[in-house]
């Protein structure tokens, strides 16, 4: 007897890292936090997840985790204040992020790789297949990728990655994936998996970047999976494992992600994040881009 398969309904974000690259503002809030023109990174994040269905988010929190807490919650001083002014437009901003999901926390205690941080989300998912974007990683709202990842896991069942094609000189800074092509020009079988490859040692420029839908037996890997890299629990060792066996706990494929994506715990990316939105806001955009070429022309004769 087959039964129907569970819609997938529930997002599993990790923001539990210590953020260290982008000390000291990280020093007392979480790197998340941080504003990408005017919305803190984890909303546009919980944005993504809601806009491919997921209205169920678990948090996966650190030990700054108050602003991420209170950020999607309400905040009636705030509210009253505006409605006061009859300020509308501004109420309405502050009301998005509190009404966007249904929102949970698990506390991860110590930061031991991201690896364990999944594993924390066991209890809340249970035996159904998960996504999990990383709190970090934005990607680009006119360029979705979770939904069709959804629907390729639907379809194959199993595990599957996002991977993005970098220069290969950059791949040592990712999870590298070793892929075999499927008929879906987007759609890669992934048949083993390596955290920060050494150079010369990568398999491919492909790079597993922040978004999984996860089958739920990869709980049982992650609790024998040993630190690796960097003394942490990582996750693609996990995945590995799962991409090498032909067991009953499925495949692991690839969706190929060729739009529009930043690391905005990297300093360089978030820069270039900011700028970029910046730019494609009708409210900003005009005055910034003039601004902006301005600033360009001077420095190009310097
Ligand atoms: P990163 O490796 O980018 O996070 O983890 P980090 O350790 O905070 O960064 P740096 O290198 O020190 O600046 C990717 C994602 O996994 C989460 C992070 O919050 C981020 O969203 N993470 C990482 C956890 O939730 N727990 C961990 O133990 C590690």
């Amino acid at each position: 007897m087959t039964y129907a398969r569970t819609r997938i309904s529930k997002a599993v974000i990790p923001a539990a890292g210590l953020g260290t690259r982008f000390l000291p503002a990280t020093k007392a809030t979480p790197k998340e936090m941080l504003p990408v023109v005017d919305k803190p990174a984890i909303q546009y994040v919980v944005e993504e997840a809601v806009a491919a269905n997921l209205s169920d988010v678990l948090m996966i929190t650190g030990r700054n985790k108050r602003p991420l807490e209170d950020h999607f919650d309400r905040n009636y001083e705030l509210e009253s204040a505006l409605t006061a002014k009859g300020d509308e437009a501004r109420l309405a901003r502050v009301q998005e992020s509190s009404d966007l999901a249904t929102m949970h926390y698990v506390r991860q205690g110590d930061p031991r790789g991201l690896g364990h941080a999944v594993l924390c989300a066991e209890p809340h998912v249970g035996d159904q297949p998960f996504a999990v974007l990383l709190g970090d990683d934005l990607i680009d709202p006119r360029d979705p990728l979770l939904g069709r990842m959804i629907e390729v896991q639907e379809r194959h069942g199993g595990s599957v990655v996002a991977l993005m094609e970098v220069d290969p000189s950059q791949i040592h800074l990712y999870g590298c994936a070793a892929i075999v092509p499927t008929a879906e020009e987007d759609v890669v079988r992934v048949t083993d998996l390596v955290e920060k490859p050494a150079p010369g040692e990568a398999p491919s420029a492909f790079a597993v970047i922040g978004r999984y839908v996860l089958d739920p037996s990869v709980f049982a890997v992650l609790s024998k999976t040993q630190p690796g890299r960097g003394g942490e629990i990582q996750l693609t060792d996990a995945l590995r494992e799962l991409a090498q066996e032909d067991g009953p706990d499925g495949p692991v494929h690839g969706v190929i992600f060729t739009g529009r994506r930043y690391d905005t715990g990297d300093r360089g990316d978030y820069l270039r994040a900011i700028v970029r939105l910046a730019c494609e806001r009708d409210d900003l955009g005009p005055d910034f881009r003039s601004w902006l070429r301005t600033y360009v022309r001077e420095e190009m004769q310097d």
